[in-house]
């Protein structure tokens, strides 16, 4: 079976970026019976950026509630949280022992920590970076190597990171054997990088992100903060310009984007098109919202699901690691 795999940080609400790049992809993917999907809610990297112990549970609740309530298959899909695998961790040693420092110091996040630390004029480039920022590609590709995927849907932003868990498995597999599948990102056109409130990449780190399920008064509250430029209604616009329309994009069928070009040929006015994103947005996640709502008022059948989904996991990961542990010349365990 083809495995697809791809994970979650757990360290906020889930927004409309997370679902449209990695969770719809990843659920459409586990519909078909010849993958074997593994999906994850990664609260190692969690604790990369956010010491709020009470903010990461909170946040795994939440993103594990998401998958369910939209209908991920528990049957078919192997669903867990990264920390209850934890050769995942072992494994990262492995790796990080046959990773050049230099292909780290070329990851994006570290390499916006350097450049931040450039632009405030700061004496000392690393600072505030600890190794857990610094090895992130390193987890990351522990996650996807343990379980030899070949496909993982994400948004852009992590394409880098696969293409290192490449570089990487092959790394290890030339020194001691063919061990490691090598990934491929699942990047979608209209998807890779959804916008946020203010055009830039919706992202938890940038404040501008709309969550999956937030309540009819917020979704509404925060489209209308949408930001858009200052043409008139009867003014044709061009919808490549548009975070409405691609947020709508994203979203709707072809025929439907169709007919929002005309709208904007037509000269829409910027509060039209809001009430018509928003209802739209609004009818496409209304049930699975019902349905996560549900969910977050029975946090034992999330648990219960995750530790189902770690059994199935680690039914994998153990014997793997063993095999791993053999190839470099360490005891295997027990
Ligand atoms: P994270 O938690 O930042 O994001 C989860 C997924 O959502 C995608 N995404 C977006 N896609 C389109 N437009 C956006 N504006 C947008 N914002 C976020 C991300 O690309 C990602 O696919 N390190 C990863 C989690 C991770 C992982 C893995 C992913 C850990 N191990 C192994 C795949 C395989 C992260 O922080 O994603």
């Amino acid at each position: 079976k083809s495995v697809v795999l791809t994970g979650i940080t757990t360290t906020g609400t889930p927004h409309l970026g997370n679902y449209v790049g990695a969770i719809r992809p990843a659920i459409e993917a586990s519909r078909d019976r010849s993958v074997q999907p593994y999906y994850f809610l990664a609260d190692y990297h969690a604790l990369i950026k956010c010491h709020d112990p009470e903010r990461v549970r909170q946040s795994t609740l939440e993103i594990a509630a998401s998958w369910l309530a939209l209908g991920l298959d528990t049957q078919n899909a192997v669903f867990y949280r990264q920390s209850d695998v934890p050769e995942i961790v072992e494994l990262t040693w492995m790796l990080a022992c046959v990773t050049a420092k230099g292909l780290m110091n070329r990851a994006h996040a570290y390499k916006a920590a350097v450049q931040a630390n450039q632009e405030a004029d700061e004496a000392d480039l690393d600072k505030g970076v600890t190794m857990g920022l610094f090895n992130y590609p390193v987890l990351m590709a522990a996650d996807i190597l343990m379980f030899n995927a070949h496909k993982v849907p994400v948004g852009r932003d992590q394409v880098q990171h696969i293409e290192m868990a490449r570089d990487i498995g092959q790394r290890f597999n030339h020194i001691f054997g063919e061990h490691f599948v090598l990934p491929e990102a699942v990047v979608g056109e209209e998807t890779a990088v959804l916008q946020g409130l203010d055009g830039r990449k919706m992202s938890k780190s940038y404040d501008n992100t709309i969550p999956l399920f937030a309540p009819e008064r917020q979704l509404r509250k925060l489209i209308m903060k949408i930001k858009t430029n200052s043409q008139l209604p009867g003014e044709p616009k061009d919808p490549a310009q548009c975070t409405l329309f691609s947020i709508y994009q994203a979203f709707a069928n072809k025929h439907e984007v169709e007919e929002a070009r005309r709208w904007y040929a037509e000269g829409i006015g910027w509060g039209d098109m809001k009430t018509k994103l928003y209802e739209y947005l609004n009818d496409h996640l209304a049930t699975a919202r019902e349905r996560y709502e549900a969910l977050l008022q029975e946090p034992e059948r999330i648990e219960q699901e995750l530790r189902a989904g770690a059994a199935k996991a680690r039914a994998h990961a153990v014997p793997f690691m063993q095999r791993i542990r053999e190839s470099v010349g360490i005891r295997p365990l027990g």
